[in-house]
């Protein structure tokens, strides 16, 4: 039979983390309650072990509940959770850090327990796969484990059980999305399982018709997730890639009709904390809409093209994205000394790689591949510019100040100030000194924002 603890904590993440991983490696059933209350209600039954986090609100229930346990005289082993209770740290108090690292956690449980390693299930799981958190929201079940990156360091990535196949409730991934969590880890054997649910699930939604504007922002952004992961598993065109991106790319034009003012999509795509490729993506689409429609050589048959074009342009960059969330803009990517070469490679030759996607994808909008791969302003699709030529096509200059515009709305919002037109516009202007650049760029002082 295994053993019993009850552990008073009021953070659910914390709670379900330890309790996944506890059960997986020593075999401890942990009972979490969240108040102080329901614990001393439950101090009847036979426990093989207490634990408490050290405060709750500002109160000190850690040395609250180890002295309520030495008045009635319990023996039960007591471990303390994070260093803030007065009782942490003390010679005859084990305590914990409170933190994710479920290493020290399993060592810690272990030695009370007298549990040998051998006796443990080892710690480490073969390779993961990230996904979206927002993917697993649609799910009802959950088809394998789940897990969470519990170090961030770059050479030694550490997992933790977040929670075990079944049931998912939804509150608690909402609860991991505030706690800043954007990315769990399935078994990367199982990722297909997870990802071929998802899109099952993205399809149903997107045909109903009742879903509001926002939701249907929202849904697509799965669909964008769930495209990139298929791709990312293998870069081909397979027949569910083309139904679901079709749908996705289909829906796109319609969503953004529905907002005729950028503020009003921004709001619908920051409710929805999306994450940036969509968010950017979704932008630039709707703001190359307005410019063929108010440019002299556009018209409202540029509208598919740009959609089709937009939704694969940077699909390349989703995995990478997914890995290193800290980062915000393509330049950035290719900057740093977090990615390996092989990624460095990959951010280098994403519109070379997509353009060559697209080349593949049945009935594609024409033209839409060699757009796909100039939209960094060079015709090869390798690399980056800041001399941008005439050498590429009208669209792509269309789409490359569409995303300098993008690029610029982000910026203001992470200074904290809602974008200025006529600061962005300069800011482009001086970027971007051709001819057709600035014709481009003129079309966008009369954009509703
Ligand atoms: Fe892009
Ligand atoms: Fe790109």
């Amino acid at each position: 039979m295994s053993r019993k603890a009850l552990f008073l904590c009021d953070n659910t993440v914390l709670g379900d983390i330890y309790r996944a991983n506890l059960l997986a490696y020593v075999d401890l059933e942990l009972v979490i309650v969240s108040e102080y209350e329901a614990f001393i209600k439950e101090l009847h039954q036979k426990w093989d072990l207490i634990l408490s986090v050290s405060l709750i609100g500002e109160e000190d229930v850690a040395k609250k509940a180890y002295d309520h346990l030495q008045e009635i005289s319990l023996k039960t082993p007591f471990a303390v959770v994070g260093s803030r209770s007065e009782i942490s740290n003390q010679d005859d108090i084990t305590t914990l850090e409170g933190n994710l690292d479920i290493k020290q956690l399993v060592r810690a449980i272990a030695q009370i327990f007298k549990i040998t390693a051998k006796e443990m299930a080892a710690l480490e799981v073969a390779d993961y796969f990230p996904l979206p958190i927002k993917l697993l929201q649609y799910l009802e079940n959950a088809p394998c484990n789940v897990y969470v990156q519990v170090s961030k360091n770059p050479r030694k990535y550490e997992f933790a059980l977040a929670w075990e196949k079944g049931a998912i409730r939804r509150h608690v991934v909402t609860e991991y999305i505030e706690r800043g969590f954007s990315v769990l880890y399935v078994p990367a054997q199982e990722r297909l399982k997870v990802i071929n649910l998802v899109s099952q699930m993205v399809i149903t939604t997107l045909d109903d018709p009742n879903l509001s504007k926002e939701q249907r922002l929202d849904a697509l952004e799965q669909g964008f997730e769930v495209v990139a992961a298929k791709l990312t598993d293998d870069a081909k065109v397979s027949t569910e890639v083309v139904a679901i991106s079709k749908k996705c790319i289909e829906q796109i034009t319609d969503v953004i009709k529905s907002f005729p003012k950028l503020r009003g999509l921004l709001v619908g795509l920051a409710e929805n904390k999306s994450r940036y490729l969509y968010f950017h993506s979704i932008l630039s689409t709707y703001i190359c809409n307005h410019v063929v429609r108010n440019i002299s050589w556009g018209g409202e048959g540029h509208a598919e093209k740009i959609s089709f074009v937009l939704y694969f342009h940077d699909i390349f960059l989703v995995p990478i994205y997914n890995k290193y969330p800290q980062f915000k803009y393509e330049e950035e990517l290719v900057f740093n000394n977090l990615l390996s070469d092989r990624e460095k490679e990959v951010v280098v030759t994403h519109a070379r790689m997509a353009g060559e996607l697209v080349k593949t994808f049945p009935r594609a909008p024409m033209g839409a591949d060699a757009i796909v791969t100039q939209h960094h302003g060079l015709t090869s699709g390798n690399g980056f510019t800041l001399d941008f030529k005439d050498d590429v096509s009208p669209l792509a200059k269309v789409i490359i100040i569409a995303e300098a515009f993008v690029d610029e709305i982000i910026r203001a919002r992470e200074n904290g100030v809602s974008p200025d037109r006529t600061e962005i516009l300069a800011v482009l202007r001086s970027k971007f000194t051709r001819h057709t650049y600035k014709k481009i760029i003129d079309t966008l002082e009369n954009l509703p924002l």
